[in-house]
């Protein structure tokens, strides 16, 4: 396989397009590049310092991490961008090319990539989780002190499923702002509110103000499809909003 005609090996995924609606849904009203496949084994269109990141890794991860680079050069080629070494930059994330903004997130079966282009789009991120978690025991390491009364409320299966929510819209956000924030964001420090549209909620810092200025200008969107649940952040100038 070529770092071009990597394939899903003629498999017919009917899973992708439905994530990839829901993607699309969470980004609408922006021009963002998605592009949805499974994890497929794209290690030999890996550029070799690419290869160099998960050279030591189990398959499993250079399986994902290739199908994220093979999904990221197949965005940036839309926006013009000759195809080139996508690298990782101190805390985990892509190095993008300049001109574009960009994320990537994968489960186990599933890979997603999104981009858009950084005169447009401040920041950006994505994350697909499958059911993670079997009890809602990690809500203490997730949630905000002020998150805990209303969450304490919800029974049974609704918490567990709940607590993936937010779990998976504070991955989203910490992909959107990492690289302008520059610094580990704690899951403790941010909180997730609904908003009054249908599966669209909003980040807020109450205590960093320049992270809660970010994610001000941020908007979230998410939801569940075949198992698996799905949150995006986009973070624009306020006048784009
Ligand atoms: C980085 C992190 C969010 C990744 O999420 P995950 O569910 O483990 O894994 P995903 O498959 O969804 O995402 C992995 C991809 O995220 C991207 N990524 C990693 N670190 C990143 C960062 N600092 N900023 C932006 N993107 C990052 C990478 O592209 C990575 O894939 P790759 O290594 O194959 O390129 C998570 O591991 C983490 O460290 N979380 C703690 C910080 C946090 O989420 N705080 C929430 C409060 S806002």
């Amino acid at each position: 396989m070529n770092r071009t005609d990597a394939k899903t090996g003629g498999r017919r995924e009917p899973g992708a397009g439905g994530i990839r609606k829901l993607i699309e849904s969470c980004f609408s009203g922006a021009e963002v590049v998605v592009e949805v496949s499974p994890v497929i084994d794209a290690v030999d269109s890996l550029y070799p310092a690419e290869f160099s990141i998960v050279k030591k890794a189990v398959m499993s991860r250079k399986q994902e991490f290739s199908t994220g680079r093979f999904l990221a050069r197949k965005a940036t080629r839309l926006f013009g961008i000759p195809d080139q070494a996508l690298l990782r930059g101190e805390r985990g994330e892509v190095l993008w090319p300049e001109s574009l903004v960009g994320s990537i997130s994968h489960t186990k079966e599933w890979c997603a990539v999104v981009v858009a282009d950084a005169r447009d789009v401040k920041g950006i991120g994505i994350d697909i989780e499958a059911d993670r978690f079997r009890s809602a025991d990690a809500m203490s390491l997730i949630l905000h002190d002020s998150e805990l009364p209303a969450f304490e409320r919800i029974n049974g299966h609704q918490r567990i499923r709940e607590l993936l929510r937010i779990f998976s819209a504070k991955e989203a956000i910490y992909k959107a702002v990492s690289g302008r924030i520059g610094r580990y964001v704690d899951f403790k420090e941010v909180c997730i509110r609904s908003t009054d549209k249908a599966n669209q909620f909003a980040g807020s810092a109450p205590d960093d103000g320049e992270l809660n200025e970010l994610l001000l200008q941020g908007k979230g969107s998410g939801g569940f499809f075949n198992g698996l649940v799905v949150s995006s952040y986009i973070v624009r100038d306020s006048d784009q909003q």
